[in-house]
């Protein structure tokens, strides 16, 4: 468990499989700017078992226990390299209370602490300013525009790739005040 100060991020276990599916199969909880898609349980299980470790799912708590949302990190691999990539959704009624940009947070302090890597980087239609404002609250800088990169209800549309580097990170921000408490 990562643990936050009013969320916390947990690795998905399989008894949150049916939640995942939910949220995977309703359009309003991966919004305007994230692909249309339909899964079936019996697929989103298959990969589960698959346990591929490319993708890396996490559910989004509030310290009451309640699920608000999902955070991922995954590998696009590169013949120079692999690169790691965000990716959140929140549910629409836990959205505009600052819980996704802590979430990134977290999920950047995770990722520096845990894994060898120079960058973090995300990517989001051109259109989502609210992705684009969390990220920059994160940290990230906006690298520019790819242009028609994401095949979005029906369309190609532009993305903006953002990236945070260690060098810019320097410390962690949320999650070594839990350290410090504990202390
Ligand atoms: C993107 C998302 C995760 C943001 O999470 P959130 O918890 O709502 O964001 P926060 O509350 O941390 O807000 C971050 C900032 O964005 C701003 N913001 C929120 N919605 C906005 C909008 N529609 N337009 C412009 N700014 C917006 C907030 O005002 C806040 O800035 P402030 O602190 O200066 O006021 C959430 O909107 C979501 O789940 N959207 C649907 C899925 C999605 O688009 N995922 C990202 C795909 S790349």
């Amino acid at each position: 468990m990562l643990e936050g100060i009013n969320v916390n991020l947990r690795v998905m276990e399989k008894e949150d499989l049916p939640l995942f599916v939910e949220w995977l199969n309703d359009p309003e909880v991966f919004g305007e700017y994230n692909p249309l898609r339909q899964v079936s349980k019996t697929e989103v299980e298959k990969d589960f078992e698959k346990g591929t470790i490319e993708i890396m799912d996490f559910i989004v708590e509030k310290k009451d226990g309640s699920k608000i949302g999902l955070i991922c990190h995954f590998t696009l691999v590169h013949p120079a390299g692999k690169i790691l990539e965000i990716g959140y959704s929140l549910v629409p009624n836990e959205r505009g209370k600052g819980y996704g940009t802590e979430a990134v947070k977290i999920m950047v302090d995770y990722l520096f602490l845990s894994k060898d890597v120079t960058r973090v980087q995300a990517c989001t239609d051109t259109r989502n300013l609210a992705s684009q404002k969390v990220l920059e609250k994160a940290g990230f800088k906006k690298e520019g525009t790819m242009r028609q990169y994401l095949f979005m209800r029906g369309q190609q549309r532009d993305a903006c790739l953002y990236s945070i580097l260690r060098k810019e990170w320097k410390e962690p921000k949320i999650l070594t005040k839990k350290v410090e408490k504990s202390k």
